[in-house]
């Protein structure tokens, strides 16, 4: 089902993102996540800038929305399980929510409920990152996820934020590639700390 148009008209700061650095996946043996990071030059986006404006969307039949306050949680929750994600205690998600900086997500009007989402949490001057990028299933690849992403970074980029990363799994790194992510740059490597046990060595 296609409601969206396939979009060549990328944002202009970010399609002309080189790709500094070729990925360094390991053929053998993927890691589950891949720290992925974007340095983007401050620009002044407008809404003509991203691949479906604000006005399509509504016209399809989707509401942009910008704040938590009419988020139902327990939706967005059924979104995050129905992605694969484990369900999480609503009452933690209320708290991170009120810690996100930014966040942006898509209201089907039908249902009044949640079917895109995006946030970041940072420090708001340097750096952002961003976590839960979600489409429902039933309403992905019409453009949704691309629609959030875009606005989550033009929204970091107007604060000055131009450090932004994220984790994703390896095969969705070609969902982010376009929208102006590399892996690595630089040669940075992301580390997470584990809460597993310990090898000594
Ligand atoms: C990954 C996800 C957010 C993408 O959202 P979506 O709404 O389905 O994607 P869109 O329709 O906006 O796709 C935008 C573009 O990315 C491409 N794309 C989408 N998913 C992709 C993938 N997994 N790999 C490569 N390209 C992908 C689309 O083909 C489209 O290309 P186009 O702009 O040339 O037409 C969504 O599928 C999802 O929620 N997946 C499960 C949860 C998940 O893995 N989240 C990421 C956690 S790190």
């Amino acid at each position: 089902m296609q409601i969206l148009p396939t979009h060549h008209h990328h944002n202009h700061h970010i399609s002309s993102i080189p790709l500094h650095s070729p990925l360094r996946l390991s053929t053998t043996k993927p890691p589950r996540n891949v720290a992925v990071s974007a340095q983007f030059p401050t620009i002044n986006n407008n809404n003509n800038d991203y691949s479906v404006s604000d006005s399509d969307l509504e016209s399809r039949g989707f509401n942009l929305r910008s704040s938590a306050s009419d988020l139902n949680i327990d939706h967005l929750n059924s979104v995050f399980v129905a992605v694969g994600f484990p369900r999480r205690d609503p009452n933690k998600i209320r708290i991170a929510l009120e810690n996100t900086d930014s966040l942006v997500w898509i209201e089907y009007q039908k249902t009044k409920k949640p079917v895109a989402f995006a946030r970041a949490t940072g420090d708001g001057v340097f750096n952002a990152i961003i976590w839960d990028v979600v489409v429902d299933p039933s309403f992905q690849g019409i453009g949704l996820g691309k629609a959030v992403v875009e606005r989550l970074v033009t929204e970091l980029l107007r604060k000055g934020i131009t450090n932004i990363a994220l984790y994703s799994e390896p095969r969705v790194l070609g969902f982010y590639r376009p929208l102006g992510f590399v892996s690595d740059p630089d040669g940075i490597r992301g580390m997470v700390y584990s809460t597993k046990p310990r090898k000594r060595k």
